[in-house]
């Protein structure tokens, strides 16, 4: 870690043909470090955020924008160091964030980057809880799912970027949560340190038997899709009158090869919500950046986090080559927290 007379770079080498994202799809070359000229600062890379959509970038029909081409580095959300500035509007020292992708050093003209407030307690938040996963969370909890006192509210990947926030912004609203996770460990600290009323372990045996029983006990209000359909089927006869879901994402389904085996539930679906009157959303974050209510989200996140109404957990991975193994990771349920990796301080 530190100062580098070098680039160091990771390269999208080849298209995914595996289920999970696998690290050989990934190669490592070096470039000489780049020199800014007039008008540009020099970036040293500190941070990067590893998120389950930039699976989608890797593959040749990627879901929501182009995808890398092969040969060229890896795309995904920065933070970095300025360390020589010829602009006027950025000093020696400044953090910034971008999407200038998995590599040590970045030249920029000031467009695409910007400076991240220096009163938050590490700059990598602005990758999760200050960043579109808390956003994502904000969004969901507060203008999709409007979750009120007494509700109960269901969401998986609880102690990932966006589960860790949407189940602390549902507690603040006074909800039974119940979250979904892998592992003993996770369920401990999801229960007892964020303070979820109920997670469950996706690995257990009893795992289908522990939804049914929790779901039964007062209905489904709300319920935030993120990890697996299945649990979705298993919440759906227990919906209540006027429930809301926010389809934020199917981590299942992104490393899929084929469509799920089993019969067709569409109709068994639609017909909950019709009878129900279940409210479905959509939901992307990026739609919602630059509104007003993303200048709220930060002005109260921060304060929160400060406060410490809400708990940050970050998964830090050290070393610029690791950021393959890691992206791969929170497909298997490695990460415990927020994926992040350092690259330098
Ligand atoms: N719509 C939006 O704007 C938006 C914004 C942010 C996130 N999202 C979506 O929210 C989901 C989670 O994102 P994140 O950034 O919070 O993830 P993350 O921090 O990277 O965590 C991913 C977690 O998902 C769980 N997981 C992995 N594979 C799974 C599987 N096959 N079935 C069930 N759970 C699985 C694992 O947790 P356990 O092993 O502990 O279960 C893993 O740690 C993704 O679908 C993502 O696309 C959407």
């Amino acid at each position: 870690m530190g100062e580098s007379s070098a680039n160091r770079r990771i390269i999208v080498s080849e298209r995914p043909r595996f289920s999970v994202p696998n690290t050989k799809v990934f190669g490592l070359d070096t470039a000489p470090k780049p020199k800014p000229g007039d008008g540009e600062i020099l970036i040293r890379t500190t941070w990067l955020g590893i998120e389950p959509y930039l699976y989608g970038r890797l593959k040749a029909t990627s879901s929501q924008t182009t995808p890398v081409s092969l040969g060229d580095v890896m795309v995904g959300p920065t933070v970095g160091r300025v360390e020589i500035s010829n602009r006027p509007d950025y000093a020696k020292g400044d953090m910034v964030q971008g999407f200038w992708g998995w590599q040590d050093y970045h030249v920029s003209d000031g467009s695409q980057v910007s400076k991240i407030d220096p009163d938050i307690p590490r700059p990598s938040y602005v990758l999760g809880a200050l960043g579109m996963s808390g956003f994502g969370a904000y969004v969901a909890v507060n203008e999709y799912l409007k979750v009120k006192r007494g509700e109960t509210l269901i969401f998986g990947a609880a102690l990932g970027g966006l589960g860790q926030i949407v189940g602390q912004l549902g507690k603040m609203r006074g909800a039974r949560t119940i979250g979904g996770v892998s592992g003993p460990q996770k369920v401990r600290y999801g229960e007892d340190v964020l303070g979820f009323d109920v997670c469950l372990d996706r690995k257990t045996k009893d795992f289908k038997a522990r939804c049914e029983q929790e779901f039964s006990r007062n209905g489904v209000d709300c319920y935030l899709m993120s990890a697996t359909g299945g649990v979705l089927q298993l919440a759906m006869p227990h919906f209540n009158l006027h429930a809301r879901i926010a389809a934020c994402g199917v981590m299942s389904f992104y490393s899929g090869v084929e469509l799920p085996p089993g019969p067709d539930q569409t109709m068994v679906v639609f017909n909950e919500i019709n009878l129900k009157r279940i409210s479905v959303h959509g939901l992307v974050t990026l739609d919602w950046a630059g509104t007003p209510l993303h200048s709220q989200f930060k002005k109260e996140m921060k304060g929160w986090i400060q406060g410490g109404q809400i708990k940050v957990v970050e998964h830090i991975v050290d070393g610029l080559e690791n950021a393959p193994d890691t992206l791969q990771g929170v497909f298997e349920g490695r990460n415990f927290g927020k994926a992040v990796v350092r690259l330098a301080d």
